[in-house]
């Protein structure tokens, strides 16, 4: 069984950034450079910006992170998209979701240029990867994608498994793994919360990626000897021993799947960094598309 380390492939790719931003900034060019918008106090969305923006400071990647209060008005969000678009010094935006129920995502999604759409929800960035044109793919499927060529996992003629249907992580998966290209080739199964006959499915799966968001759902008999699996889950788990007084736990059950799996990503430590370098490829594509 190999570990397929998502912190080491993301190390990887940041270093090669670092060095791609380091020889802009050597030829007088500025730096790429990413905007997030926060709306309210979520926790866990100020943890994930909050890291996205440490991660552009870390390869030398300029960011901009706008604080919006949780009561803004619809307009006033849309009015600071507005303001991102037009900035020429600002290649990618990001709206950090869940957004206040007052505030259609749809709208906020489809109101930032698809120039610098870098997390890959906008229509037009659908569009172009349903149809096969090169365009920003979401950050978690093209993280995935990553670490698999990282790791050079064979894709082709290969069964995936996705479990979960979402715009986010799961449909796209099972777009990109479906698409004639590596890594991709596959024949996939989608599953989600209507499919009746689970199991039958993930025991089928040469490749599984779990991203339905229920800790430790796929154990070690849904599985088959020599499968690869992609955990994408993160659920907070209840955990007294913890400081934080929660564990972080992945859809799948590590410790009776990883025995017989050819190669499977941790909870943490897997999906996360990869998703994070996945928006920062997005980001520095947006910045070249402009040269
Ligand atoms: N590591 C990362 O960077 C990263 C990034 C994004 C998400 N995540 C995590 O990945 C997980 C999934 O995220 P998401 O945004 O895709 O979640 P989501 O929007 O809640 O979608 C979950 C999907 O799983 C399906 N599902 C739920 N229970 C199921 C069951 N018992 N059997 C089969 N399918 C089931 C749902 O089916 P229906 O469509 O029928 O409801 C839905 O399609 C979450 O834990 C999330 O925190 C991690």
């Amino acid at each position: 069984m190999q570990l397929l380390d998502g912190k080491l492939a993301a190390q990887a790719i940041k270093e090669d950034l670092k060095e791609k931003t380091s020889a802009l900034l050597q030829k007088g060019k500025r730096a790429p450079h990413l905007a997030a918008i926060l709306v309210g106090n979520n926790g866990a969305s100020e943890t994930y910006v909050a890291s996205k923006v440490k991660t552009c400071a870390e390869i030398g990647f300029g960011s901009t992170l706008k604080r919006l209060p949780e009561d803004i008005s619809e307009e006033g969000l849309l009015a600071e998209i507005e303001e991102l678009n037009n900035n020429p010094e600002v290649d990618g935006i990001l709206v950090q979701l869940p957004l206040p129920k007052h505030i259609s995502d749809e709208k906020v999604i489809s109101a930032i240029h698809p120039s610098k759409d870098v997390d890959g929800f906008h229509p037009v960035s659908v569009g172009n990867m349903v149809a096969g044109t090169p365009t920003f793919i979401p950050a978690t499927p093209y993280g995935i994608l990553l670490l698999l060529e990282h790791y050079k996992v064979e894709t082709k003629g290969k069964h995936a498994v996705v479990i979960g249907r979402s715009h986010i992580v799961g449909t796209p998966m099972s777009i990109l793994l479906s698409r004639k290209a590596y890594p991709g080739n596959c024949t996939v199964t989608i599953c989600h919360s209507a499919t009746t006959n689970l199991k039958e499915m993930t025991l089928q799966g040469d490749i599984i990626v779990a991203a339905l968001g229920q800790a430790e759902f796929l154990t070690g008999d849904m599985v088959k000897e020599g499968a690869v699996i992609v955990d994408v889950g993160i659920t907070r788990v209840n955990d007294a021993t913890k400081k934080s007084g929660f564990a972080l736990k992945g859809d799948v059950k590590f410790d009776e799947v990883a025995p017989k799996s050819s190669g499977i990503t941790p909870v943490p430590g897997g999906v996360g960094p990869m998703t994070i370098a996945g928006l920062l490829m997005n980001t520095y594509n947006a910045y070249v598309s402009k040269l």
